[in-house]
């Protein structure tokens, strides 16, 4: 029996060297330190064969080299996971340990049970085939046993095992046993949790820990780690219909043209018939190949690379799947979300979805309802703060295959990144598209593009104005549009005061109401760039979420974003609406630069500084501009 506190490739190499044949669950524990969940977990490596501890930061430089190892993978994957998140700034409170038994290899997630953890215990449980849920027999069922139930029937974990603990304490009683298991019966039945197995348990003492206990005579069952070597999880959600996303295509060390990645539904074999999806090519496997040799099959979990008897089109982001059993296709969505985020959900702004290997931009809408995770009662909500779980309409901005999460966690799971801090901020779970994205389509026009221009004699374009109130946005983009005029050009000047008494009248200033704004005024600046024209756009757009969001629907040859940079300072003095004084006043709340804020582009097409560039001057800087776009001749 070898401990060893800190991980290191070498272990992990002889180690996955010595159990590679062994199947592997991965489970999540979840309970109190109350509830004896520490000395269940110490117990556990204890009686195992070997363990790897937690110090994960050691592997962190490995993890890729251990990545390239069959069923090392699957250590590189949660490693990996976790290392990214830490990157990314957030401390998410997840443990994982990785040890053997006789028959089986494992790896738990240990999370803290706290209701401020649900973001950990998500991220622990995305993975895991199984739940420990400790009680204490002393307490019975407890609101937090309820919540963590909840959450593992939310994140698609079939298999609870209801560990009542601390039996020792309460004299070994069948009774005590059977009315918490009573309890809790009823309560899982009501989330859908149908297959629960109880252990009348003590860590502490080692009870029906690795073998039946002599004192509890009246349970028949099996010990928890009998259970936990023996539990078939072969009927879990990966044993659907075939599904494998594309990680990468065109191995550079390998000299013919393949598509790896992960299964994640189903098994496939060579001479199947597969098709690519969103394209909807179909082809036939001719191989599926391995660094061990080729494969006469591959199951949810391998990791390999599949060839094709077709040279057909696959790239990064596609998913290959079985061409008898297809998953939709869909850019709209109802799905349960849990909310990740310290700062707390924009309903319409829009952020990075990842869902399988492809990532798309995504907008939510206002939660129909809410969920409290300890009540399961579902109230009204206009947004979800953190460890919140609601429903939500979500949409793509483009169509991506799709099961619902509870046919496949992987191809209906999806994650939310926030734009501007590259932190996740949510993760989903699909539960069915909305018939009207089914019905929807884009209606094909003859005079196009070239077109329009043809008879303009310019390009179309959206000259987006951005910057504090009083930096001068107005003025400029006044001038410029004068000027364009003189040039025959087609203009529209849409300007953030105008707008705002008519298509943005029932807007006012929160971040909510900044971010819609925005969106109906890129929506219409888009149609305005449709119909040829140069459209002048000017709102202090503050949030560079929605400015980047903009440019990426309008597309970045038609997009020229102009950074009116004025410091507060100049801005303050020159107060032409005389709102910075209100504002300091105390009369004017959410007032940009003062109690709400502005983040300044980061790349704009041109940078304007007022203090010393006279609008005349920016007005000919841009026309300059774009000219060498190809905007005008
Ligand atoms: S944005 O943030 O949604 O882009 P927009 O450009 O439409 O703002 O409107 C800004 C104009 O509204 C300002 O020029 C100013 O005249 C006025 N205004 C009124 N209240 C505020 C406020 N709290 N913050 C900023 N501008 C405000």
């Amino acid at each position: 029996m070898t401990h060893s506190s800190t991980l290191i490739a070498e272990d992990i190499e002889q180690y996955l060297e010595q159990h590679a044949t062994k199947s592997m669950l991965r489970f999540i524990t979840c309970g109190s330190v109350d509830d004896g969940k520490s000395t269940l977990i110490g117990r556990l490596l204890y009686e195992s064969k070997l363990v790897f501890e937690d110090q994960l930061s050691a592997l962190e430089s490995d993890s890729k080299k251990v990545g390239t190892q069959g069923e090392g993978l699957d250590f590189a994957l949660l490693v990996d996971g976790l290392a990214a998140e830490r990157e990314q700034g957030i401390t998410i409170d997840v443990a994982y340990r990785y040890f053997t038994t006789e028959r089986r290899k494992f790896v738990v997630a240990d999370t803290p049970g706290h209701e401020q953890y649900t973001r950990n215990m998500v991220t622990g449980a995305s993975t895991a085939d199984l739940a420990v849920i400790l009680i204490d027999a002393r307490k019975g069922v407890l609101t937090q046993t309820r919540r963590h139930s909840y959450l593992v029937s939310l994140l698609g974990i079939r298999h609870v095992v209801l560990a009542v603990n601390k039996l020792d304490l309460v004299g070994y009683s069948q009774e005590v046993f059977e009315r918490i298991v009573g309890e809790y019966a009823g309560f899982a039945a009501e989330i859908g949790l149908d297959r629960v197995v109880p252990i009348p348990m003590s860590a502490y003492c080692g009870d029906n820990l690795t073998e039946r206990s002599p004192n509890t005579p009246w349970y028949q069952g099996p010990s928890l780690i009998e259970h936990l070597e023996t539990v078939d999880i072969g009927d879990d959600l990966r044993t659907g219909p075939f599904r494998m996303p594309v990680q990468w295509v065109n191995r550079p060390d390998l000299d013919f043209r393949g598509f790896a990645g992960q299964v994640v539904g189903g098994v496939v074999r060579p001479g199947d018939r597969v098709r690519v999806l969103p394209s909807g090519k179909e082809s036939t496997v001719a191989r599926i190949v391995t660094m061990d040799g080729d494969l006469e099959e591959a199951t949810a979990g391998r990791s390999v690379t599949i060839t094709l008897a077709d040279e057909i089109d696959v790239s990064r982001g596609d998913v290959l799947v079985s061409a008898d059993a297809l998953p939709g296709i869909a850019d709209q969505f109802e799905a349960q979300i849990v909310w990740m985020g310290e700062a707390e959900m924009l309903p319409e702004r829009p952020y990075v979805c990842q869902i399988g290997t492809m990532t798309v931009q995504a907008r939510i809408t206002k939660p129909k309802y809410k969920v409290n995770v300890n009540t399961l009662e579902q109230t009204a909500a206009n947004t979800l703060a953190l460890n919140e779980i609601g429903v939500c309409n979500i949409s793509f901005d483009r169509p991506v295959p799709f099961d619902a999460y509870t046919e496949n966690r992987d191809t209906g799971g999806f994650i939310l990144v926030d734009r501007l801090t590259n932190t996740t901020v949510g993760a989903g779970m699909i539960a069915h598209s909305l018939r009207r994205s089914d019905n929807i389509h884009w209606q094909a026009v003859d005079v196009d593009d070239e077109a329009r221009s043809l008879l303009k004699g310019h390009r179309p374009q959206i000259v987006w104005f951005t910057g504090l109130s009083g930096s001068g946005k107005s003025t400029i983009a006044n001038e410029l549009e004068r000027r364009l005029y003189a040039l025959g050009c087609h203009t529209y000047l849409l300007d953030g005061d105008n707008v705002r008494h008519g298509l943005g009248r029932d807007l006012g200033f929160t971040e909510a109401d900044r971010v819609e704004n925005i969106r109906r005024v890129t929506e219409v600046a888009r149609l305005m760039a449709d119909a040829g024209l140069i459209v002048l756009a000017s709102f202090i757009s503050p949030f560079r979420a929605e400015r980047d969001a903009a440019r990426e629907l309008i597309g970045e040859d038609r997009f020229c974003e102009v950074f009116v940079d004025t410091p507060i300072e100049v801005a303050e003095q020159r107060d032409p609406k005389g709102l910075y004084r209100k504002a300091r006043r105390g009369e004017l709340a959410n007032f940009t630069g003062i109690d709400s804020p502005y983040e300044s582009p980061e790349s704009p097409e041109l940078r304007i500084d007022t203090t010393v560039t006279a609008s005349a001057e920016a007005a000919a800087q841009i026309v300059e501009k774009l000219r060498s776009r190809g905007v005008i001749a």
